[in-house]
């Protein structure tokens, strides 16, 4: 994969981390982008290619990574809608092998650049797959999905994923700003035989404070 970015007028951003940082090529107009890359899919519904954005829930789940850091030492990841793929490559600093995935390749481009300049491409694999189609033979331990369950309609394949992609006491971790949805996703968790525990962390992001939920996500006993 070429992780040339020139298409982009590109702005560089250092996440600061308890115990390490994250240097991150990002887009430096993303508002500008929204609307260009905005596209109808076949039903005419808008898709907005919300890649292009760093958003603040990859950072509370950046963090919350670390935090759990030695436990993901050698672990086999599954990150989904990877994004600039902040997250991730906290995994890898930690010493996990990462598959990053996201349903755009150039959402792809700039996790494959940023995890160069980050010095953890080797222990990095990228993988463009949606998550209503996803494409793996195996199954991981732990799964990260930082802002991904915005919409109603991500909910079902993603509950879907998790049932066929997690190991059987693995832990997914979600993150997302407190969204009014978010609670009709868990309980489609719940009424699937998932339980979890939610932790909230304030992030701030381009001078604003939200605050991030994480949540651990694992099968009921
Ligand atoms: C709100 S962004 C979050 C990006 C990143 N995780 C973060 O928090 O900064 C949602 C991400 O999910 C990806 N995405 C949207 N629909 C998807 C699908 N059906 N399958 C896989 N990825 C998808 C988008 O391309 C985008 O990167």
């Amino acid at each position: 994969m070429k992780t040339e970015l020139r298409d982009y007028p590109l702005t560089s951003s250092i996440i600061k981390l308890e115990t390490g940082r994250v240097q991150l090529t990002l887009i430096e107009d993303p508002d500008w982008f929204l609307e260009r890359l905005s596209r109808e899919d076949s039903e005419g519904k808008l898709y907005l290619p919300y890649w292009t954005y760093l958003w603040e829930s990859s950072i509370g789940l950046a963090r919350y990574v670390e935090k759990i850091g030695t436990r993901l030492k050698e672990a086999h990841i599954l990150e989904i809608g990877c994004g600039f793929g902040l997250t991730g490559i906290v995994a890898c600093q930690k010493g996990a092998r990462v598959v990053f995935t996201d349903a755009e390749q150039e959402a792809l481009r700039f996790a494959h650049h940023n995890a160069d300049q980050n010095g953890v491409s080797q222990r990095a694999d990228f993988v463009q797959m949606d998550w209503n189609t996803p494409c793996f033979n195996c199954k991981f331990p732990y799964i990260l999905a930082a802002d991904v369950i915005y919409e109603e309609p991500h909910w079902t394949p993603i509950v879907t994923l998790l049932q066929e992609y997690l190991t059987s006491n693995g832990v997914a971790l979600f993150s997302e700003p407190n969204r009014s949805n978010a609670t009709g996703f868990f309980k489609l968790l719940t009424d699937t035989g998932f339980i979890y525990r939610k932790s909230t962390y304030p992030v701030t992001l381009d001078r604003q404070t939200s605050q991030v939920g994480i949540y651990s996500v694992q099968r009921a006993p």
